[in-house]
Parts: structure tokens; sequence; C-alpha cells
């Protein structure tokens, strides 16, 4: 019987400080987040210099707590893993330093990860069945990507938005309707109660790209939708206005992840990233994938948003291929993926 291997994972890049311990890349043996949403909330927004001081203050009381409810310490640990990029170049910078200050302290290898690759992983958690190739929707707050997964360290990318991500807009509409920051899973509540046909909002092509996504025409007509009610003195229903955004943005994103893998032959989508936790995406998503005969995967919503789980299982991939990183491992904030 092969030995375990266990991958500390840590993840920094945005507002989330998180470190977890999974087993041979797919058994999650702890998932510590410490969300900072709370102080960000009350700036609209991530504030990138209160992030970094903040991921300083929790990382290792993080680390540490990972650590104790897997019931292991650092020296069973195989290799740390390590968000490196692309995210906030500070908020980086605590995960990668702590990482490399750990490995090189314990001397065991370290493996920077991509973070979207790490999103992408977090598939791996709850479908032990789900393998390469499979298509990917990427949905997060800064990255709507179709992302062709031909191996575990191997990836294509067949589409991407031309300005703002699918999380972005929905962050932008949320706060342009008072809902405040995370705008996401705001509007998926709200447009619970609203009708998604209400109002016809637009639903962008990207003229000679068939995978690529546009969601700034979008959130400029929700905002001209807004001025004009105010101007005609039109009474605004938020909830309405909720769910026929959601609808438009869910539209685009179903149309596009299923006309690809009809064409790419892919019979298998995942969906990864905070945009993933949609409720009515997710259900889009099981009646198209369903009557077009393709096999759908999500993670449960915890691993949809920023988590360390993800990072590790990326890292053990990573990690079992030979991929390792030098004490130089440094935070590249506009990292591609693929690299
Ligand atoms: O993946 P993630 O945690 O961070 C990034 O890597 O960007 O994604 C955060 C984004 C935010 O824009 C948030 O509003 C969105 O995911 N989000 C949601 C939901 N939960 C989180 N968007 C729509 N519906 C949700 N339930
Ligand atoms: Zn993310």
């Amino acid at each position: 019987m092969p030995k375990d291997v266990l991958i500390l994972g840590i993840e920094s890049s945005c507002d989330e400080t998180a470190a977890a311990v999974v087993k041979n890349g797919r058994e999650v043996l702890s998932n510590i987040i410490s969300s900072q949403i709370d102080i960000h909330t009350l700036y609209g927004g991530v504030v990138p210099e209160i992030a970094s001081r903040k991921h300083i203050e929790r990382i290792n009381y993080v680390i540490e707590e990972a650590l104790a409810n897997a019931g292991v310490i650092l020296n069973d640990v195989d290799a740390i893993s390590v968000t490196y990029g692309p995210g906030l170049a500070g908020a980086l910078l605590v995960g990668v330093n702590t990482a490399k200050a750990i490995a090189y302290a314990v001397r065991k290898p370290l493996t920077g990860v991509h973070h979207i690759e790490g999103h992408i992983a977090a598939n791996y958690i709850e479908h032990p069945g789900l393998k390469p190739p499979f298509l990917c929707l990427v949905v997060s707050g800064g990255h709507t990507h179709l992302v062709q997964v031909k191996g575990y360290n191997n990836f294509e990318i067949i589409g991407c938005t031309h300005d703002d991500a699918a999380g972005e807009a929905f962050d932008k509409v949320a706060r342009a309707i008072g809902l405040g920051y995370p705008g996401g899973p705001a509007i998926d509540r709200l447009a619970k109660s609203g009708n998604p046909y209400a109002i016809a909002f637009p639903r962008a092509k990207v003229e000679g790209h068939e995978y690529d996504f546009s969601f700034s025409g979008l959130k400029s007509a929700v905002l001209n939708y807004l001025n004009s009610c105010e101007m005609k003195d039109v009474e605004i229903n938020n909830a309405d206005i909720a769910a026929s955004f959601q609808q438009a943005v869910i539209d685009v994103l179903v149309t596009r992840a299923v006309n690809a893998a009809r064409k790419t032959g892919d019979n298998c989508i995942a969906v990864a990233g905070g945009v993933a936790a949609n409720s009515a995406l997710r259900a889009s998503m099981e009646e198209n994938c369903h009557k077009n005969g393709i096999k759908l995967y999500y993670p449960s919503p915890v691993y949809c948003t920023d988590n360390a789980a993800m990072i590790a299982v990326q890292g053990y991939y990573n990690y079992i291929s030979g991929k390792r990183s030098g004490l130089d491992l440094n935070a590249v904030p506009n990292l591609r993926l693929g690299i």
C-alpha cells in the first residue's frame, strides 16, 4: 500500500486567510477559513492594505488550527503548497513568505499553486470519480474563464471575459442597489423573490469570439435602468432588478459553457469559483447539462469561495508530478493560467 501524502495548503490571495490539510489530494482533514468580510464590508469592497495586515495577524493561528484539527504536526506533512498568484500583491506575499519560512524550517518541499488551478481542483474534493479531461467554467470575483482541463497540470483557456468578471458584476450591481459587499450572495438571496424576466437586460456576445464574455455592458444597463427610474420617478423593485440581472449573467454563462462542451466534445463540465455557489446558476447548469447529456460537477459552497483545501488539492497534483518551487518563490499578482 503506498504511503499517504499529506499536503498543507495556505491561501491569502484576497480577503480570506486560510489553511488546510488534505490527504492524497482528495480527502480534507481540516479546512480553516478566517474571513475578513466583516471589515471590508465597511468600505464597500476589499481594501488591499487592510487585507495584508489582517493576513499577517491571523495566518499563524489559522495554520496552527488547521494542523490541530487534522491531528498532525508540521513534520507529518509531505509538502507545503501556497497560492502565489493571481491576487493582491501584499496579501499574496503574506502566504508565500509564511509557506517559505515553514518549508525552510521543517525542510519540506514547497509548491506554488495558481489560485484558479486551485478553484478548478476544488471539484476533486467531493467527486472522487472526476478526472481530467473536462471543461471548467471558472467564475470568481476576478476571473471568468472557460478552461479545457487536459490533465491535472495541463490547462488551455478557450474563453475569457473582455472586461468585468462575473463576480465583479454581481458585486457592482449589488452595490448600486444598496446590498453591500460581497454582492453575489446578497443578489442570490434577493433574486429568489424577484421576477427574472421583469426587465430585459442585455446578453452580450463578443463578435468573433464565441466562448468569450463581456459583462460591463450589462452592468451599465442596470445603472442606466436605475437612473431612468429615478428620473421618471418610477418605483424601483430591487428584487426584480436582482433576479433579471442574475438571469442575464446565468444565460450567458450557461449557453457559452454548454455550446463549448458540445463543440469540443467534452461530455463533462465542472463549475468553479465563488459564483459557482450561486443557486440559480447551479439549477440552470443542471437543467441544460441534463438536456444535452453532459455530466455536471460543482463543489459545495464552502469549496467554491476562497479556501486552502483547494490549494492543497492542486498542491498534491503539483507535488506528485514533481513540480517544486524554490525558496525564491515570489508573489505574482497577475499570474496567467497554465504557466
Ligand atoms: O472565488 P472567490 O471567493 O474569490 C476570487 O477568487 O475572486 O469569488 C468571490 C466572488 C465575489 O464576487 C462574490 O460576490 C461571488 O464570488 N459570489 C457569488 C456567490 N457567492 C460568492 N456570486 C453569486 N452568487 C453567490 N451565491
Ligand atoms: Zn478565488
